[in-house]
């Protein structure tokens, strides 16, 4: 029995670290986002879920925390993560939807979701997975793409643009891409038990001739001073938010950690290549030091 969950943006197999950030010319972007992170991260914590981790490109920056959970529905990307991470106990891999996290309630006391909620249909949903899976005072830094940025406002002055900034709901502008309006995000973090802490506007100067003609620590630097103007107005591109786990909530006994992501029943039991459920009888393979929850194995 597999459950139904809305489409996933796969990214099995894709080049995206090395043709998006390596070779894509983003320094800058990659800049402001470290810059962004390093304001609105905890600066200690004990276990910290990265949902869309992809190749890890930021997991070195989540210093404070003693453990990271990198999860990504695909499992070449969190291959590379492996390789660019290196072998530490520091780092769990689990290859896994989120729209159904295999971990039980309560176990996390921080998480991040960069560049991630944009390939969510159903982006509430994800929301409510992540809270469910974080302890009351947790802190949760998402990133979102912002259909209200300057670049969309003028397109759609210009009628260049068919859809409008300015509207609440989000703009699928590819398959599986999405645009959110800040209004909508901050509606949804509140529904789903989250309150809203800070936020800052990130990649003002994602224009490729300023990228062009200075270099990106410049950029980013200047960038750093326009980020804090980020809970007055939101015109960037990319939005960062830190939020608190708000509500009286489980927190998960030390001894627990994953649960079946079919039938949510925990503890499972860990053989050296599987994961093995006692009520449904699904069983997760343990592949090269990845856990893989996208399907049981048959
Ligand atoms: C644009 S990449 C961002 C990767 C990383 N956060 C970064 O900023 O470099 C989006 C990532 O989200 C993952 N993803 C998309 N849909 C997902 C889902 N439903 N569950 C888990 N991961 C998903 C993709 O596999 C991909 O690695």
């Amino acid at each position: 029995m597999l459950m139904t969950t809305p489409p996933v943006c796969d990214y099995e197999g894709s080049d995206y670290q090395s043709s998006f950030w390596d070779q894509g010319g983003r320094a800058y972007e990659d800049l402001a986002e470290a810059i962004a992170l390093k304001r609105l991260l905890p600066k200690s914590g004990k276990l910290l879920l990265e949902v869309g981790a992809g190749a890890g490109r930021n997991t070195p920056r989540y210093q404070g925390f003693q453990r990271i959970v990198l999860l990504d529905y695909s499992r070449t990307q969190l291959e590379q993560a492996q390789e660019r991470l290196g072998e530490s106990d520091r780092y769990i891999f689990v290859a896994a939807d989120a729209y159904k996290l295999p971990f039980v309630d309560g176990l996390f006391d921080g998480a991040t979701m960069i560049r991630t909620l944009h390939h969510m249909k159903d982006a509430p949903a994800v929301l409510r997975e992540v809270r469910r899976v974080l302890q009351p005072s947790a802190r949760f830094i998402l990133e979102y793409a912002n259909k209200l940025n300057l670049k969309s406002i003028l397109r759609y002055m210009l009628r260049r643009q068919d859809w409008s900034p300015f509207t609440p709901e989000p703009v699928e502008f590819a398959a599986l891409n999405f645009d959110f309006h800040p209004e909508t995000v901050r509606r949804w973090l509140k529904e789903e038990g989250f309150a809203l802490e800070r936020q800052l506007t990130v990649s003002h100067f994602r224009i490729g001739i300023l990228k062009k003609i200075f270099p990106a620590n410049f950029l980013a630097w200047l960038g750093s001073f326009a980020q804090l103007t980020g809970n007055w107005w939101q015109l960037t591109p990319s939005v960062f938010t830190l939020s608190e786990a708000v509500g009286e909530t489980a927190i998960a006994p030390e001894s627990a950690f994953f649960q079946c992501p079919q039938c949510d029943q925990a503890p499972l039991e860990e053989r050296p290549e599987m994961l093995i459920c006692s009520s449904c009888d699904s069983k997760y393979a343990i592949r090269n030091g990845i856990y893989d929850f996208r399907e049981p194995l048959t």
